[in-house]
């Protein structure tokens, strides 16, 4: 394992935005996880774990300490255990799949192998040890649904530990790993569980004016046409990665859809219906509504393809700020200052972001 030094970070996320790791490693294989790690213990350097890069914000300062770009491969399909009642072994599918996977190759190969369960999730840039961290989730799938376990390494015990499902806490865009126990776990590995065979799970609005014809004609998409239909309308709406294509120069959803309870939706709805307009939300858990982050953006003065000097929002999604070719990262953080702004005024409610902030 070699360590280089002054290593650019944007050109390594998806919004080409921030400064440089003072120490930089890529790290294949486990052991080579250790050795960094003492590297970094030793000279009291903070750590960053860098995955694919897709939804994370660099400081124009950039990293202070040492960034570890885990890049440990591989897909493999373990056997299930002899304690496995042979019913549930002829619906299943296990795979173990190296953190540094990109993740649209694991969700094409589970489409291949036939195991439902992922098959929403295509397209999301990305490597797979980012998706338990923020529990991904996309067009009625979120990885929670089919994560069995999550291998990782434990930094306050200095040991490999494997956490199984529940002990990962997910909810909506979060878990363990970037709430309670943030910093202190490094994914190495996610073993998932597919339903070998399943149906596609097409509830989704989008996906169900997509298929409406196969649905008249009471005909079911298979997985790989599911994952075709998905590629395409994040395609439309700038959410798959086109190089050289401004609107996917992003960190995806910039600002998290809020959460409220029944009480606050009311006030909400009300606020709406006095100016005429109605707020689309979804259920959410114990009575709460899940309401569009992109809407209100568009109602408090905002539209797709506003411009903010060289950052700006897409033309495709409201939700997705990007940088429109030389933004700096201080640049991003206006336009998101800016919005959270106007959204607080008109509508009393504080975005939260999505990405994660590095070296702020
Ligand atoms: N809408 C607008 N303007 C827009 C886009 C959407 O007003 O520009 C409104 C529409 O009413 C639309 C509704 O918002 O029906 C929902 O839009 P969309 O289906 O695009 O989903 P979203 O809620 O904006 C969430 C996730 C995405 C995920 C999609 C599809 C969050 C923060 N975002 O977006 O995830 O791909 O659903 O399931 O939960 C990400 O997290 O980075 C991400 C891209």
């Amino acid at each position: 394992m070699t360590i280089q030094e002054k290593v650019p970070l944007a050109p390594l996320t998806t919004l080409q935005v921030g400064g440089e790791a003072r120490y930089f490693a890529e790290i294949k294989r486990e052991d080579e996880l250790r050795e960094a790690v003492s590297f970094a213990t030793s000279r009291d350097l903070p750590l960053f774990i860098l995955g694919g890069g897709s939804n994370l914000v660099i400081a124009d300062s950039g990293w202070p300490g040492l960034v570890l770009r885990i890049a440990i491969g591989g897909i493999t399909t373990p056997e299930l255990s002899a304690a496995t009642p042979n019913d549930a072994k002829s619906t299943a599918v296990l795979f173990s799949v190296g953190a540094g996977v990109n993740w649209d190759d694991f969700v094409a190969q589970t489409v291949v192998q036939n195991g439902a369960g992922v098959e929403c999730l295509s397209g999301i840039p990305g490597s797979v040890g980012g998706t338990p961290v923020q529990n991904v989730g996309a067009y009625g799938q979120e990885v929670s649904d089919t994560i069995e376990s999550v291998r990782a390494f434990d930094l306050q015990q200095d040991r490999v530990a494997i956490l199984p499902k529940p002990a990962c806490g997910f909810r909506y865009r979060s878990s363990i790993f970037n709430s309670t126990e943030r910093g202190r776990y490094i994914i190495l590995r996610v073993n998932y569980r597919l339903k070998r065979g399943g149906a596609p799970n097409l509830k989704y609005a989008d996906l169900q004016s997509h298929f409406a014809t196969q649905r008249a004609e009471k005909k079911t998409p298979s997985l790989s046409e599911t994952r075709d239909a998905v590629r395409a309308i994040r395609c439309s709406k700038g959410m798959l990665i086109i190089p050289g294509d401004e609107d996917c120069r992003s960190a995806g959803s910039f600002f998290k859809n809020p959460v409220l309870s029944e009480e606050q939706f009311k006030e909400l709805s009300d606020r709406a219906a006095a100016q005429g307009l109605s707020i689309p939300s979804y259920p959410a858990l114990d009575a709460q509504h899940k309401i569009s982050a992109a809407w209100l953006v568009e109602h408090s003065g905002f539209s797709k393809g506003y411009v903010a000097g060289a950052a700006g929002i897409s033309k495709k999604h409201a939700l997705a700020i990007i940088n429109r070719g030389d933004a700096t990262a201080s640049d991003i953080v206006a336009l998101k200052k800016e919005i959270q702004d106007q959204v607080k005024a008109r509508w009393e409610i504080l975005l939260e972001p999505e990405p994660v902030f590095v070296g702020f």
